[in-house]
């Protein structure tokens, strides 16, 4: 490991200079006893800066973390992670990663064990949560000597990652999304409502992906505990279905792109009591009636220049009825999962998506952290935006 992270970020660096890109670099004390500071500096034509102060010059964390575009952590060592996670400041690189306005992509190496560990998995899901765009490590050769996980991605594949992000970000950058999130509850009497066990969390994290690329993302969430802050995200936070629909007929002529992640109620009583229902003898019955159907509406609104995305919640031929519900709610594509799948769907951190495009095309994916489904979503959005208006 110690030969190949001599070789990796000085190739790295120099696939990012040759591209044009405008690279600086912050060493930590560690990462000098594995790269030597001269071969950066040589490579990126800049000075490779490692403290907070500098030969008595002041390294100005803050504009450091204005300056970039992108901040690439790599190698992300265990150490590095546990601190960022906690948010701790020891060295410029804390300082700057804190300071940061722009995206932060991630990229972790550490030995299979340490990888393994608990507390590790606990900070890369923590460091995901926040918004940080974590990369896999890979399978392979490590430090130790062993073979396993751990081990940082080649340069070409951070260099694909990066050069992935310019791309989207070229296309979202000042455009509006439309996102649905979480359940809706529709309400009984002043104490009940027939809700449903979204938690919100699919859709919360295709909103900051697309915050993170640029987008300026209108977030419509139904009654969930999540708080969501970023500077591109406007939440409007509604509870029922009506609401819920309300809320997107007004802003959808205005996006670009809408997904529909929303478990929206497709039942709501016919009137809610003024008063708390009392017990009675025998069986009580709840009269429903079929709320809007928020994403078929929105079909028949769809202009040509508009991408719009749903879902489709299955439990049993989950293709047939993505399909059906692609076509008759006139979506371009739809996301399906499937609740017979462990680990997806509902109120669990990881999903396992299908989609199912228009003109036929399914991919499939792996289960994965929702945060890594929503980047795979989001990218399949920008080349179906792609093949619409661009190719
Ligand atoms: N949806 C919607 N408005 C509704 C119901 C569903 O916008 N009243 C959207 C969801 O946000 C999702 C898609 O429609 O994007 C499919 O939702 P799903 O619950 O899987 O299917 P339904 O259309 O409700 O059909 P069914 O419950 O019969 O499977």
């Amino acid at each position: 490991m110690v030969v190949l992270l001599r070789f990796k970020i000085p190739i790295l660096v120099r696939m990012l200079i040759r591209s044009g890109a405008v690279v600086k670099i912050i060493m930590t004390p560690a990462a000098r006893s594995f790269v030597s500071p001269l071969v950066l500096e040589t490579l990126s034509k800049n000075k490779v800066l490692h403290s907070i102060s500098e030969e008595s010059e002041w390294a100005n964390h803050v504009m450091l973390g204005r300056w970039a575009d992108l901040f690439l952590l790599a190698p992300a060592s265990c150490n590095t992670l546990a601190k960022l996670a906690h948010g701790h400041c020891d060295n410029l690189l804390l300082a700057v990663l804190l300071s940061a306005v722009c995206p932060v992509v991630i990229a972790p190496a550490m030995d299979e064990d340490m990888w393994h560990h608990a507390t590790t998995q606990k900070n890369l899901k923590t460091l995901a949560e926040i918004g940080y765009q974590m990369m896999e490590a890979e399978y392979g050769e490590l430090a130790s000597g062993l073979s396993g996980m751990g081990r940082m991605p080649e340069p070409e594949t951070i260099f694909q990652t990066l050069s992935a992000h310019f791309k989207e970000k070229e296309i979202l950058s000042g455009k509006k999304a439309l996102v649905t999130a979480g359940p809706t509850y529709e309400n009984i009497d002043p104490v009940r409502f027939i809700g449903n066990y979204s938690s919100g969390k699919m859709g919360v994290a295709i909103a900051k992906r697309l915050a993170h690329l640029g987008a300026k993302v209108e977030l419509v969430l139904g009654p969930v505990q999540l708080e969501v802050s970023h500077p591109n995200i406007r939440v409007t936070k509604v509870r029922s279905a009506e609401q819920m629909f309300d809320a997107c007929i007004n802003i959808f002529p205005e996006c670009e792109f809408a997904i529909m992640s929303a478990a929206v109620a497709d039942y709501t009583p016919e009137s809610v009591a003024n008063e708390k229902i009392k017990k009675q003898e025998g069986s009580l019955q709840i009269q429903l009636k079929k709320t809007k159907d928020i994403l078929k509406h929105l079909g028949t609104l769809k202009s040509p220049q508009q991408v719009l995305i749903g879902f489709a919640l299955e439990s049993k031929d989950e293709k047939a009825y993505a399909i059906r519900k692609l076509n008759e709610k006139n979506a371009d594509a739809i996301v399906m999962n499937s609740i017979r799948t462990p680990g997806a769907g509902f109120a669990v951190d990881t999903n396992q998506v299908t989609i199912f495009e228009k003109d036929g095309v399914e991919t499939a994916y792996e289960l994965k952290p929702k945060e890594e489904v929503a980047q795979d979503i989001v990218e399949k959005m920008l080349t179906i935006y792609r093949q619409k208006f661009i190719e």
